[in-house]
């Protein structure tokens, strides 16, 4: 027999990330329908999450410069736990996909299922969906990969030249602090070297912005890989490049199928 389930209840929905334009019907429902609505987003955000609700709390207080971020995250979780332990109709509203490059989202549904009480995800529109439109890219074409930047320089990772490669969170690559809002234009050179192995330094990348208000253009600035260290890049900047290879084929795979599809015949 399933257990009942506890009264409290934590839903994790996505504003999108242009103002009044990309959120859901389903999202803005269990906003409008929450006992109380935490939000992490930009402020005109979270004002505009207000209008939908009288009971909004910010998450973006818990930010802090040299605070580690891993403390952050976990008070954000503690935050909205304390509300479902309290019996309450919670919603975590945050800007873009709320499971995209967020672990609390993701941490508060398992602790609150764990505890048995309803949790679930609704999906929201990221910055990786604006930058496909906004850069005309479809990842279906030839791939698409995505990493968070200091990953990606802290671990040996094996990247596809033929696809395109999307770094998140580029402001503060190599930061192992994980305190800090920027690392540096020595760090960034850094990531240079790092990409330098798969891409020659004349390389187009971009950085890419998408707006938050819908009025506003989307920075799409194309510099060459080697301008990276220098160039002028937010906590919102995300690196986007272009494949340097052609997808090679596999010979091997597609002699196998030749062979399958003479059996059809
Ligand atoms: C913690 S992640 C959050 C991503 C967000 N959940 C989403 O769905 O897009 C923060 C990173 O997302 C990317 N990002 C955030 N806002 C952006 C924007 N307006 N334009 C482009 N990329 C953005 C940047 O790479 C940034 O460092």
């Amino acid at each position: 027999m399933k257990e009942v389930e506890k009264v409290g209840s934590i839903v994790c929905v996505g504003t999108g990330m242009t103002l009044g334009a990309h959120i859901t019907p389903i999202c803005r429902s269990h906003i409008e329908q929450a006992d109380v609505v935490f939000t992490s987003a930009h402020p005109m955000i979270e004002q505009w999450v207000q209008t939908m609700n009288a009971n909004v709390r910010t998450l973006q207080r818990l930010y802090a410069e040299g605070k580690d971020r891993r403390i952050t995250y976990r008070e954000m979780v503690d935050a909205m736990m304390t509300e479902v332990r309290a019996g309450k109709k919670v919603v975590g509203a945050f800007y873009g996909h709320p499971g995209v490059f967020a672990w609390s989202p993701h941490k508060v549904i398992e602790e609150a299922r764990a505890e048995g009480y309803s949790a679930h995800m609704e999906a929201g529109v990221s910055a990786e969906d604006c930058l496909y439109a906004h850069l005309g890219i479809d990842p279906g074409r030839v791939g698409s990969q995505n990493f968070e930047a200091s990953q990606f320089m802290f671990y040996q990772r094996n990247i596809d030249p033929s696809a395109y490669l999307i770094l998140w969170q580029i402001a503060i690559a190599g930061d192992k602090s994980i305190k800090r809002f920027s690392t540096g234009k020595a760090y960034r050179q850094l990531l240079v070297e790092l990409l330098n192995e798969y891409y020659p330094l004349e390389h187009k990348v971009a950085l890419y912005e998408c707006p938050t208000l819908a009025v506003e253009p989307p920075r799409i600035d194309w510099i060459p890989l080697k301008d990276f260290a220098e160039a002028d890049i937010s906590l919102i900047t995300t690196m986007v490049i272009p494949p340097v290879k052609k997808m090679l084929k596999n010979q091997q795979i597609l002699d196998r199928l030749s062979a399958l599809d003479k059996k059809l015949q």
